[in-house]
């Protein structure tokens, strides 16, 4: 199992207390999971919420031992209000997300994330859900794959691999993620270091049959209702796309007024929601990124309830 990411940091800055309930949006491996119920007491409970069944069932498996302390359901965080109502819990002392893929997707070439699977191209965290990177790759017009590789994928190439995908699925369906990546490859030339040149095509084509960055937004909508007074929420994110939604929510939740500038007099309604913990994100330490290398493209960000 791959280790997980800044634990140490996260945990510190959720300050966990002793009998208290946190939500982990993000349950994958449990890592992160794990070092909260030990940190809480034999009363204080974790609710763990991933969309991917097979993290749930492992992960309950692995932390068996804290019992009925660890609560899981198999869901999408975006639902975590509904979920805390239904566990009746209301709301939680803490939140925290580790986004992305676990170890568990990147170690599982059937799931299709690897650029060297023979594996049909699939992609999908939430297996329930009818999207796969095949359809995508294989069904969507040429400009929409192009924005989605610029977009979401940064990849100054993306009208090229776009008019490469579309050419040689008109011939022959692409239906293994190293066929694509190899379409990739010819567009953009070999690997440079130790980066595949399908990186970008790879992340992108993830980000939009997981809707990565819809569910992301739509949380953060209105997440901080969750935390009680003074409850803390930590995020990591692993890309700049991810980061920016959450700087940008945090901010907003930061500020007393959303009037325009130079309005005189407030008329929005909002009032401050929480306080920045972090006004700049935080990154793994050097050591942490040797030992786990992907830990490099870490970043946190906390703010904490008023
Ligand atoms: C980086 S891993 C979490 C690792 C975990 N913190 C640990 O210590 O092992 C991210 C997990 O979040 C899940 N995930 C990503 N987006 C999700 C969403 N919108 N709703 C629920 N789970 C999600 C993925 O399936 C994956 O298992």
């Amino acid at each position: 199992m791959h280790a997980p990411v800044m634990v140490r940091e996260a945990i510190e800055l959720l300050k966990p207390e002793a009998d208290k309930r946190y939500l982990d949006g993000t349950l994958g491996g449990g890592g992160h999971a794990e070092q909260l119920l030990e940190r809480i007491g034999p009363d204080g409970k974790v609710l763990g919420l991933d969309w991917d069944e097979e993290a749930i069932t492992a992960t309950r498996h692995r932390l068996h031992r804290f019992g009925d302390r660890l609560v899981t359901r198999c869901a999408n965080f975006k639902k975590a209000k509904e979920i805390l109502g239904e566990v009746g819990w209301d709301k939680v002392s803490g939140i925290l997300l580790d986004l992305g893929l676990s170890s568990h997707h990147i170690e599982s070439p059937e799931r299709g994330f690897s650029f060297q699977a023979e594996a049909r191209l699939d992609m999908r965290m939430d297996r329930r859900q009818s999207l796969d990177a095949y359809r995508v790759v294989n069904t969507f017009p040429v400009s929409e794959l192009e924005r989605i590789l610029r977009e979401y994928g940064e990849e100054p190439a993306a009208r090229r691999i776009a008019i490469a995908i579309d050419a040689k699925r008109k011939r022959k369906m692409i239906e293994t993620c190293r066929e694509l990546a190899q379409i990739v490859e010819r567009v953009v030339g070999k690997r440079r270091g130790r980066v595949n040149p399908a990186t970008r095509t790879f992340q992108a084509l993830r980000i939009a049959v997981n809707r990565e960055l819809e569910n992301l937004e739509d949380f953060l909508e209105n997440a901080y209702e969750l935390l009680f007074s003074k409850g803390r929420m930590v995020v990591i994110s692993f890309h700049s796309l991810e980061d920016r939604l959450v700087k940008r929510a945090f901010r907003k939740w930061n500020q007393s007024c959303l009037c325009p500038a130079k309005t005189p007099f407030c008329c929005c309604g909002w009032s401050q929601k929480a306080r920045l913990v972090t006004s700049r994100p935080l990154f793994p330490s050097r050591e942490e990124v040797q030992r786990n290398p992907r830990a490099r493209s870490a970043r946190l960000r906390a703010v904490e309830r008023l």
